[in-house]
């Protein structure tokens, strides 16, 4: 058996001509979504993330400010930019890419943006609501892509043994905490967890963002599970790898996506996606 691979191509642009249909009549109305995004530094990554949102803004139509800052931009400046565009009545989003040079307290920074502006979901009170529940909050772009992934391989969570491998912030915790309110049972791996094949190979849906290169092989793989790589990886001669070495998974897994092409985009697409919900909060809140 192969694995059903995810079609990245075909996902994206059905989910981003919708958007852009909503984009188009907030903008009839008035209300044309904005986004801001800032990058400090020289992150050559980083610069490939940020000019991949301005151009998706631009694909939909929404509107997009990027300021490039030096590594020597102080914590104070960047909060000062920040708080300029929590005011701004144009910008719906507002996010700073991750991460910061290291003389940037990275937590000041984002407990500084305006939570009805988070579309990136990093602030606590976003990230509190993702835990208890709660209106008009913001869920951090990665996870809620990767469970539109889940909803698309028609696997349903409720009931399934979900693992996840990893435990940042910004993927890993959110992550669990999306398919624990899905109804999954979760269990969350990392780098101290011992028996991590025995562990995997028993998820119906398997999760990984470690950031190491083809860490997870088919002994680590249930048949005919959903494995979602969120890993990007560039390999010593240039190419980019996930977290999954998705030829040796390939025929042992039920859905896998491949790296790149599907988790990144994805990424993007809720983040349009957050945008144009926090612009129609605004025109709700004016109207
Ligand atoms: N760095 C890696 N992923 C992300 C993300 O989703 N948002 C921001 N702001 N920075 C990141």
């Amino acid at each position: 058996v192969t694995a059903h691979v995810f079609n990245g191509k075909a996902i994206i642009q059905e989910m981003r001509a919708q958007i852009a249909e909503d984009v188009r009549r907030l903008t009839e109305r008035g209300a044309r979504p904005g986004l801001a995004v800032i990058l400090v530094g020289d992150d050559p990554a980083s610069h490939v993330y940020v000019r991949n949102k301005e151009k998706a803004c631009q694909d939909v139509g929404i509107y997009s400010e990027v300021y490039r800052l030096p590594t020597e931009t102080s914590q104070d400046e960047l909060i000062a930019l920040i708080e300029k565009l929590n005011a701004d009545p144009n910008i719906h989003g507002l996010l700073v890419q991750s991460p910061p040079p290291p003389h940037i307290n990275e937590r000041a920074v984002i407990d500084a943006i305006a939570v009805h502006k988070d579309v990136d979901g990093f602030h606590p009170v976003n990230v509190g609501n993702l835990l208890l529940g709660g209106a008009e909050t913001f869920v951090a772009c990665t996870p809620s892509g990767v469970m539109e992934l889940i909803r698309r391989s028609g696997v349903e969570p409720a009931g399934k043994h979900a693992v996840v491998i990893g435990r940042s912030h910004i993927v890993g915790k959110p992550m669990a905490l999306l398919l624990l309110e899905a109804d999954a049972t979760v269990t969350v791996c990392h780098s101290k967890t011992t028996n991590l094949a025995e562990i995997a190979s028993q998820a119906d849906i398997l999760v990984v963002a470690v950031g190491r290169p083809k860490l997870i092989k088919r002994e680590h793989v249930k048949p005919g599970a959903v494995v979602i790589d969120v890993g990007v990886n560039r390999l010593p001669d240039g190419k980019l790898c996930g977290d999954v070495d998705f030829d040796d998974c390939l025929d042992v897994a039920g859905h896998i996506t491949p790296v790149p092409g599907v988790v990144g985009p994805m990424t993007i697409t809720q983040l349009l996606s957050n945008t144009v919900l926090s612009a129609k909060r605004s025109l709700a809140k004016r109207d």
